[in-house]
């Protein structure tokens, strides 16, 4: 297949690509490089890929780019791209969550539906749950998220849907949970936990640590994007979970993760996070029934991975 991946650069975007391009596919990555963290980290992702011939990046803004040409001779696309994080889209923050989100989205289906596309998979989040009356949660909950950036990430999945109803454009919204895995964001826990853990900083610990997450590992959710890609009996404007399958508190990550380096790690309490919701978790039979794809990597092997990885970065 030709893919076109959006956010190539970044943590999910260069996984999906690299498994891609493993597979023998050829891949357009397309990514804005902007600085929400250290875009060096972006481009030694990018760097990975450009070892195949088969791949062939843009830096674009989706935006203001040619998505005509972006798309041209595409047959998937994985919109990965999004201004991420869930504590930062507050206050004057949230205009850039709605450009990047929401309209740079709506531009990107527009373009869709007038290409060859044949499957158009969206990055979508647990995060349009906000607190949930149930947990697992199952996709006919209801949606009613906690944060702005869960209400951008909820507003997309509906023109995801919205364009697959009126113009039967073969969108899949796949609602990823807590993303971790090698190459994972600076700003998020696993990654902050790691270095502060290696760096022998005390763990910053928002409220007292008992919120619930169920964390999936990168390698799992690139399995369920690409599953999502080829599987051939899926209705347009599918909507499914994709997460870890276990729930861990954060106070149990900080356990488990002294156990991984092997030295007694300190915490340091700070204030809860607005927009951050207690507990996630969901439901995967409908990932097992549509996609055929189950979680493989528990937290305690992922968690080793992605301390492999700090380790390496640091020498
Ligand atoms: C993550 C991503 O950042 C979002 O982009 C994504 O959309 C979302 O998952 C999702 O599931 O859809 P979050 O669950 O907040 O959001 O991910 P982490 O940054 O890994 O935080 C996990 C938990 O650790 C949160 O409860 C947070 O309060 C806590 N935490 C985080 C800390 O206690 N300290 C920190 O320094 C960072």
């Amino acid at each position: 297949m030709k893919a076109l991946v959006t956010g190539a650069a970044g943590f999910v975007g260069s996984h999906t690509s690299e498994a891609l391009l493993r597979l023998g596919h050829e891949v357009r990555g397309v990514d804005a490089l902007t600085d929400y963290y250290d875009p060096m980290l972006k481009k030694a992702n990018v760097q990975v890929l450009q070892d195949w011939a088969r791949f062939d990046f843009r830096q674009a803004d989706l935006l203001d780019a040619d998505l005509a040409g972006l798309l041209d001779g595409v047959d998937v696309v994985f919109h990965l791209a999004a201004q991420p994080g869930v504590r930062s889209s507050w206050q004057n923050g949230f205009g850039v969550y709605a450009e990047a989100n929401v309209m740079a989205t709506q531009r990107l289906l527009e373009a869709a539906r007038l290409s060859e596309v044949r499957r158009f998979v969206y990055a979508s989040s647990s995060s349009v749950y906000g607190r949930a009356a149930r947990y697992p949660t199952s996709e006919d909950a209801p949606t009613r998220p906690f944060s702005p950036y869960g209400v951008t990430k909820l507003a997309a999945e509906h023109l995801c849907t919205l364009y697959a109803d009126n113009w039967g454009l073969p969108t899949v919204s796949l609602r990823y949970f807590t993303v971790y895995g090698p190459r994972q964001r600076p700003d998020m826990a696993m990654n902050r936990f790691i270095a502060a853990a290696l760096e022998g900083h005390a763990i910053p610990v928002y409220g007292d640590g008992e919120q619930v997450r169920d964390f999936t590992f990168v390698q799992d959710v690139v399995a369920a994007s690409l599953a999502a890609a080829e599987v051939a009996d899926l209705a347009p404007g599918a909507v499914v979970n994709v997460a870890g399958g276990g729930s861990i508190t954060v106070n149990g990550l900080v356990e488990l993760l002294q156990t991984v380096v092997g030295r007694p790690v300190h915490t340091a309490e700070q204030p809860r996070q607005p927009g951050d919701v207690l507990q996630t978790g969901g439901t995967i039979d409908l990932a097992e029934r549509l996609l055929g794809w189950r979680p493989q990597v528990a937290v305690p092997e992922g968690l080793a991975h992605q301390v492999a990885w700090q380790q390496s970065l640091l020498g």
